[in-house]
């Protein structure tokens, strides 16, 4: 009887360390981690500058590319059409980009029709929340959630940030996927900080792939990196940039300065910009917040709503890094659906941080 009470008491003990074990375990892979940092040499060649990375990450763009064709409506023409882009990538993209997804699409081992799609489905379809705010010292700040369901899981998994450098020094730098030429998320230290989200309106990734077949347009991220790696651009010439660049869809784009009252949203059309909306501290309006709807016809966002919430109750003189970041993780502001939180500032370099988010909190 003892004895096999103390079995008993035994195996319950080991079948108990085993649940503890396991739980920890799936615990372990639940919390946020910063994303790997890479360097993006900027003096090789277009084609060589992605091989290391995409021979790394080859695994998880392959597994995107597939969960893409699983996502993509059988009857649809995004795949023809990417794939006639493909074939012919130096006629409808610009360089480096041409070059730099078919070094992409070598080294992951992918189509040059699938690294195309790969290349445009994000800036046109990511659902976010952006952020730029003036602390109480005048320094501006930027942050971002990139929320992107049903796609996290993979997107998750191949975050990274870039450094892109030429002769060993970084010209600017972003948080990006794997795969990924274009930037959504960008500084260029000491003079901007540039996030893009979506505006969605309709049959968006079709009429995208059509204008880029027409030539008519470039992709939303192609437009940020090209500001980005300007070496005489400056805030006032960001945004008029981005105010004119023909895109392959409508887009807010967000831009954050180094001084006092510079920050923007601006709101584009694929051919035009609709609004711009500066940050006004003389009039109070020391942040402006972005997710994916008009500032002046938001409707119901209970995100928007949510992150004013917090904003107010911090006001100009309780931002910080740290603060700007729990805003950007409350929920819903933080959903299931986040990929990514990037904190950054044109005038403090050594803010810039990401955290890859998987402690999302319920949403009550
Ligand atoms: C503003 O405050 C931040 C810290 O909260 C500090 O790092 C920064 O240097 C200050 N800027 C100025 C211009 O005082
Ligand atoms: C992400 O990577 C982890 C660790 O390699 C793996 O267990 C998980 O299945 C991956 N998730 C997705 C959605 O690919
Ligand atoms: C890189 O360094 C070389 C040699 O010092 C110099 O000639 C070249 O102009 C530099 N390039 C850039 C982009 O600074
Ligand atoms: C980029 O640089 C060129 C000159 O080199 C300039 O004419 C152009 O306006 C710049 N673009 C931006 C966005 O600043
Ligand atoms: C994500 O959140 C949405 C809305 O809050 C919910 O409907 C959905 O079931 C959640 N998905 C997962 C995988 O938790």
């Amino acid at each position: 009887m003892r004895q096999s009470g103390l079995n008993v008491s035994v195996a319950a003990l080991l079948l108990l360390q085993l649940v503890l074990l396991l739980t920890v375990g799936a615990l372990a892979q639940q919390h946020d981690f910063p994303p790997e940092q890479v360097i993006v040499n900027l003096d090789l060649p277009p084609k060589q500058r992605w091989t290391q990375v995409a021979t790394k990450y080859s695994a998880q763009i392959q597994a995107t590319v597939n969960f893409l064709k699983q996502l993509i409506p059988m009857h649809d023409l995004v795949l023809p059409v990417a794939n006639v882009i493909g074939a012919d990538i130096d006629n409808y993209l610009p360089m480096p980009y041409s070059d730099e997804i078919r070094g992409v699409a070598e080294a992951a081992r992918i189509t040059l029709g699938e690294a195309v799609l790969c290349n445009i489905i994000y800036d046109i379809t990511s659902f976010c929340t952006s952020i730029v705010a003036q602390m109480g010292n005048g320094t501006i700040i930027h942050a971002r959630n990139l929320d992107y369901g049903p796609l996290q899981g993979v997107l998750r998994n191949m975050t990274i940030e870039v450094f892109f450098q030429t002769n060993g020094s970084t010209l600017f730098y972003g948080t990006t996927f794997a795969g990924y030429t274009g930037i959504l998320t960008g500084v260029r230290p000491n003079v901007f900080g540039v996030t893009i989200n979506e505006r969605d309106m309709g049959n968006i990734l079709e009429n995208a792939l059509q204008a880029l077949l027409k030539k008519e347009a470039v992709p939303l991220s192609f437009m940020l990196r090209d500001a980005l790696a300007n070496d005489t651009v400056t805030f006032e010439s960001a945004v008029r940039f981005y105010s004119r660049t023909q895109l392959i869809a409508p887009v807010y784009v967000i831009v954050s300065g180094t001084q006092p009252g510079e920050g923007v949203v601006i709101t584009r059309d694929r051919q035009y910009i609709l609004d711009i909306w500066r940050l006004d501290p003389a009039a109070q309006s020391w942040y402006v917040v972005e997710t994916n709807s008009d500032n002046w016809n938001p409707g119901q966002d209970i995100r928007l709503e949510t992150a004013h919430k917090s904003l107010d109750a911090l006001g100009p003189n309780g931002i910080n890094p740290y603060s700007i970041y729990q805003v950007l993780s409350t929920a819903p502001v933080l959903n299931n659906g986040t990929v990514y939180t990037t904190v950054m500032s044109a005038s403090h370099p050594e803010w810039f941080s990401t955290m890859v988010r998987l402690d999302i909190p319920p949403y009550p």
